[in-house]
């Protein structure tokens, strides 16, 4: 692992990223203010030209545009098929890359579609790091994300000190494709945690505890959690407006179902959680925030 702490500063890079969404937007803006030139495209380009004017960098029309000149490419975009409409076909960024120059990719995708992406990066000269994330949009905009990265050594060396910028650590795991394994470990701990954190408001609220003290007290002993810090309190008064949503989850989940398949591992409460979360989007929940969970115990 290397930290900002232990990082030196690197020189001004020319870069582009691709797709401005809840997380792209903060993750762009701080390579900006970290001082690389940044051109950045977005599907819908009014998102870009609000970019541009908040940050300064400059925009292009399509991905190959963007990543013209680029020694990094970056994207944050949605699910595998936004992720190859993207990087291939005469618009995607592979055909405007300069050779050696890495594509880093934060979407939370398959593994599958890593190394299907990197393979024929390197079939072009080009290098691929997939690189999903982890802390939310509250961690794109304090700039202190977690990087899981999967990729030849020295596309992750070339793409790490720069990717500090919006993370406080940046860690190669493996070959291409194992920073998606990661994260689906991580969705995997997520996953029940959230369900045991809302059985567990809903049963005080039913006992008529006071739970905001409950939460207070327990989250200094050995139940506390990320998600009882920083998401009891809005459980507690059902407000879910914000966050990661729940489709989102369902895309991540699915990811982990279908490669347990494939690895034979047992997900029995992270498949009966994934059918949960179709039981909140039923009810309206699809961007919800994750801890929506607990709507379906209050019904
Ligand atoms: N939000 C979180 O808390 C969080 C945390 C960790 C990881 N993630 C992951 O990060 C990724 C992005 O999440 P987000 O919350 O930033 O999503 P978002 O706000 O919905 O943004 C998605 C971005 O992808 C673009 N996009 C989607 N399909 C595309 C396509 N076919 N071609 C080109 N661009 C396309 C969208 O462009 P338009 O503006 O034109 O729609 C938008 O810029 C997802 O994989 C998500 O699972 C999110």
């Amino acid at each position: 692992m290397n930290t900002r702490s232990t990082q030196e500063s690197t020189g001004a890079r020319r870069v582009a990223f691709l797709g401005l969404g809840v997380m792209g937007h903060p993750m762009a803006g701080h390579l900006a203010r970290a001082g690389h030139q940044v051109t950045a495209y977005n599907r819908s380009p009014a998102k870009a030209a609000a970019w541009a004017a908040e940050y300064g960098g400059a925009t292009a029309a399509t991905p190959r545009q963007a990543a013209a000149g680029a020694s990094l490419v970056f994207a944050c975009v949605g699910n595998d098929d936004d992720l190859r409409a993207v990087t291939l076909g005469d618009d995607g960024a592979f055909a405007g890359m300069a050779p050696d120059a890495v594509f880093v990719d934060h979407t939370t995708a398959s593994a599958a579609v890593a190394r299907e992406l990197h393979g024929l990066a390197r079939a072009r000269g080009l290098h691929f790091v997939d690189a999903p994330v982890s802390g939310g949009q509250a961690g794109a905009v304090k700039g202190i994300l977690t990087v899981m990265c999967g990729g030849d050594e020295a596309a992750f060396a070339a793409m790490q000190p720069v990717a500090l910028a919006y993370a406080k650590a940046v860690t190669r795991i493996g070959d291409s494709g194992a920073g998606q394994l990661a994260k689906m470990v991580n969705q995997v701990c997520i996953a029940g945690l959230v369900q045991g954190l809302a059985e567990a408001i809903a049963f005080g609220q039913r006992a008529g505890l006071d739970m905001p003290l409950v939460l207070d007290v327990i989250g200094k002993g050995a139940a506390q959690s990320w998600q009882m810090d920083n998401r009891g309190k809005t459980m507690v008064d059902d407000k879910f407006d914000f966050g990661f949503a729940v489709d989102w989850m369902r895309k991540d989940l699915g990811l982990v179902i279908e490669e347990s398949r494939r690895n034979g591992a047992q997900l029995p409460v992270t498949a009966l959680v994934d059918q949960f979360y179709a039981e909140v989007q039923a009810l309206g929940g699809q961007r919800w925030d994750t801890s929506s969970l607990i709507r379906r115990l209050k019904k």
